[in-house]
């Protein structure tokens, strides 16, 4: 399949792996890179610049295809030196990055000056404009399924992904809530020309997480996840557990009064926790409603390849036929999983 995703960062499928904090390490960026999709490291999960030019170096060892790295730009209890953090991107020779968070229009230039494609990831229309004023070459556009955070407007992807098709110029990917064929092609039909997902790959063979947290998410459903630190503005979609609902509790006795310290040990610390000793009800870790429609762990090469032979299926067959007036059995319209 070719878009304009595929031909701006030279991938065979127009599929993204999103940064994901303590999930976003070399393993999982080669195999989406080496399965044709296009892999990213999360950088401020490596926590010095020098540490992030090694996954990088670690990387390229496991895929000569292109990978990019996530910079995140969020509020964080001390601001890591962004700057250097570019350094290491250029140097490590990578092409492509996915930034999040606050607008990244202070390190443009630096990106920029290192031929770098900048995707920026926004949850409204009114952001994705101004990504493109800057000079961002694509959006990630995050409806309000996803995980992780989903901004303060509350917009799902079927309103979202066609106001973006309606203003944008620059091409974008969907991001949140996307799983499979049918997430894929649905995402083309609505003006994307691909897709971002998170949640989806934490569940494959070579996510290097701990076993427990690719059980939860095949267990877990749609009703499965709660948004926290709403009161802060600072929403986050995690998935829920002892830890969560603990947080929560403070959440309704602060009141407007809550203070990000009122939180600390429910958000702090959480990922290697959750991720690396496999403890589920330790705190806040974003994870999408997407879990309602993870019911296997395949390797990512599999994912990706079930994914494409199934959109042109949907494509060929179910759309096509639609138009043909072939009959359509009640099966096939749901089938593909
Ligand atoms: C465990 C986890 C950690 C994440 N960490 C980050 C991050 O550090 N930076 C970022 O920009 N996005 C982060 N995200 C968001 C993803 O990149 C992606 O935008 C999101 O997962 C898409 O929604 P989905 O989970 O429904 O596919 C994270 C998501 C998950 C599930």
């Amino acid at each position: 399949m070719k878009t304009a995703i595929t031909e701006m960062f030279g991938i065979e499928h127009p599929i993204i792996q999103g940064g994901m904090h303590y999930v976003g390490f070399a393993e999982l960026a080669a195999a989406v890179s080496n399965a044709g999709g296009l892999g990213i490291i999360t950088g401020l999960t490596q926590r010095t610049p020098e540490l992030l030019a090694k996954e990088i170096a670690r990387c390229r060892d496991m895929t000569d295809n292109p990978f990019g790295v996530n910079l995140t730009f969020l509020p964080t209890f001390s601001a890591p030196p962004y700057p250097e953090y570019i350094a290491a991107i250029r140097e490590g020779g990578i092409k492509v990055v996915e930034t999040a968070g606050r607008s990244p229009e202070q390190y443009m230039p630096a990106l920029k000056a290192g031929g770098i494609k900048v995707i920026h990831k926004c949850t409204s229309v009114r952001h994705s404009l101004k990504a493109e004023q800057i000079g961002c070459d694509a959006v990630s556009v995050d409806g309000f399924e996803c995980g992780g955070h989903p901004g303060e407007d509350d917009m799902p992807n079927m309103i979202l992904l066609p106001r973006a098709a309606e203003e944008l110029k620059i091409p974008f990917v969907a991001s949140g809530g996307m799983a499979d064929a049918r997430s894929l092609v649905a995402a083309l039909a609505m003006g994307a020309a691909g897709m971002n997902m998170g949640t989806r790959f934490i569940a494959t063979k070579e996510a290097p997480v701990h076993q427990n947290v690719k059980d939860a998410l095949v267990k877990a459903s749609e009703l499965d996840t709660r948004l926290v630190m709403r009161g802060l503005r600072n929403t986050e979609r995690v998935l829920n557990n002892k830890g969560v609902e603990h947080l929560l509790e403070i959440e309704r006795e602060k009141g407007r009064q809550l203070k990000i310290e009122d939180i600390h040990d429910q958000v702090a610390g959480v990922y290697p926790k959750v991720m690396i000793d496999g403890d589920m009800d330790a705190g806040a870790w974003s994870c999408g409603m997407v879990a309602g429609l993870i019911r296997d762990i395949p390797t990512v090469k599999e994912l990706i390849d079930r994914i494409m032979a199934d959109a042109e299926r949907i494509i060929r067959q179910r759309l096509t036929g639609f138009l043909d007036g072939a009959e359509q059995k009640p099966a096939a319209a749901r089938a593909i999983a």
